[in-house]
């Protein structure tokens, strides 16, 4: 099982292949997901200081270019753990005030994913 470093919480065995977002809410984390993992809020925020995916889903791409955050974060709702990770979630349900973090996520991507090398969509002008 890949370790799953999440910053101020700790390392933990996480199954593979569960959604990042459901990982790290697992570990005890009350990280946001306030559309329910579909890609739309960006609550899920997450940064990167290890094993960040080279690959992207297009929903993902198209939110954080739409959100201008490309490059910034990434959405941990649509993202897997495949390999050992380290993460910093960004928005928290305590932090910003929220009664609950969002509607609970399917254990698998949605919307179904289409997956891509970043570079690639950025190529296609996604
Ligand atoms: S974008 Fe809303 S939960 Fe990930």
């Amino acid at each position: 099982m890949p370790i799953l470093n999440i910053e101020d919480a700790g390392s933990f065995d996480v199954p593979e292949g569960q959604r990042l977002a459901n990982a790290i809410e697992d570990c005890g984390v009350d990280i946001g997901h306030r559309c329910g993992g579909k890609a739309r809020c960006t609550t899920c925020r997450v940064t990167f200081t290890e094993g960040e995916p080279t690959v992207m889903t297009r929903a993902e791409y198209e939110k954080l270019k739409d959100r201008d955050l490309l490059g910034e974060v990434r959405l941990s709702c649509q993202i897997v753990v495949d390999r050992p990770m380290a993460v910093t979630p960004l928005m928290k349900v305590e932090e910003m005030g929220w009664d609950d973090p969002g509607p609970d996520l399917a254990p698998t991507v949605e919307p179904e994913a289409e997956w891509f090398a970043r570079n690639f969509l950025e190529a296609e002008g996604a």
